[in-house]
């Protein structure tokens, strides 16, 4: 069965965007290849100066992965850090990537760019060699990521090749796949732009664990535009198409389909505001039963630790016997 990889920065809170854009995919998803999908706290580490926030978003991401449905019985779900391999084998990725190869990441570039005269760890440079080793340790087939990721997977397949070719052939060189496509869920107040936490005042962007009343207040809020009819239109009317498309991905229907008996803006941000409501709901009640069980969540963790280690301690070792390290 094909393998798939997919990981996730725990960066804190989780919008709507995530969702429907990227995690309900996911949850489709599990059926129908081999899961693994990683929380990778280490991977935060390169711009982490203070205790205790990533363990804590770490936690909250893996309850929502969770409450979306993600089942511990399919899908590997697991943190990085509780497979040590990860580690390991970045060492080995940090020694079979380039000084220059390394420099010409665009992310570093940018990331870099954005922290001035802020630390810049080492780990924000030597971070592809990390998440070189998150893929090839699970053999992985296929990689769906966005266009900001494609260099990372392209990078990944240049140290498998290069290791492969001086150790013999050991590594699985994965391929960056297009992922399902999953919704377009714009900003509330900005409707041009993605749903974004950073981006966002606050009000354009609808928290996963919002309750309805700050959920209703956001689509009551939208920002639509002076006309009065409600029609798909991207391009004219950038504010309206972005609550269809999310009332078409809440409900199931084409964004045209949404938009068909409405005469008025109102009833389109109450009815959108409902059904948002009355997706996450559920997904609300899991995440307060898992978050409040942290005794069940660490098991279910402990369960995608294991099952990942099974695959990751072998491929380590045969990337250490094709090295020819003196066995331990
Ligand atoms: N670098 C990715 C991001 O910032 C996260 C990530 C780490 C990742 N390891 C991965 C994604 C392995 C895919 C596969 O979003």
């Amino acid at each position: 069965m094909t393998r798939v990889l997919s990981c996730v920065q725990p960066t804190g809170d989780v919008h709507l965007g995530n969702y429907l854009g990227a995690f309900r995919n996911w949850v489709s998803g599990q059926h129908e290849k081999d899961v693994f999908h990683g929380i990778v706290d280490l991977h935060a580490l390169t711009v982490t100066e203070v205790p205790g926030v990533v363990g804590a978003t770490t936690i909250d991401l893996a309850a929502i992965l969770f409450a979306i449905g993600l089942d511990p019985d399919v899908a590997t779900v697991f943190v990085q850090s509780h497979v040590p391999e990860h580690s390991q084998l970045s060492w080995v990725m940090e020694c079979t990537v380039s000084y220059g190869e390394l420099s010409r990441m665009t992310q570093f570039k940018d990331k870099t760019a954005k922290r001035e005269n802020k630390f810049i760890s080492a780990g924000l440079f030597t971070y592809p060699a990390l998440q070189a080793a998150d893929i090839l340790l699970y053999d992985a087939n296929e990689v769906p990521v966005g266009d900001d990721q494609r260099q990372h997977v392209e990078i990944t397949r240049d140290i498998a090749i290069r290791f492969n070719h001086r150790f013999g052939e050991t590594l699985v060189v994965p391929e960056a796949v297009i992922p399902a496509a999953g919704a377009r869920v714009m900003d509330l107040q900005n409707p041009t732009s993605k749903m974004s936490k950073s981006d966002s005042t606050g009000a354009g962007c609808v928290m996963m664990l919002d309750d309805p009343a700050a959920i209703m207040k956001k689509f009551k809020r939208a920002v639509t535009d002076s006309e009065s009819e409600v029609r798909y239109d991207v391009e004219a009317k950038p504010g309206v198409s972005g609550l269809l498309d999310i009332l078409a991905a809440a409900t199931g229907q084409s964004p045209q389909e949404a938009a068909e008996g409405y005469t008025q803006y109102g009833s389109l941000k109450v009815d959108t505001g409902e059904a948002v409501v009355a997706m996450l709901e559920p997904i609300q009640t899991r995440y307060r039963e898992l978050i409040d069980d942290k005794a069940e969540l660490a098991r279910l963790l402990a369960v995608g630790a294991e099952r990942a280690r099974t695959v990751a301690s072998v491929t380590l070792q045969r990337a250490y016997d094709a090295i020819g390290l003196l066995p331990a």
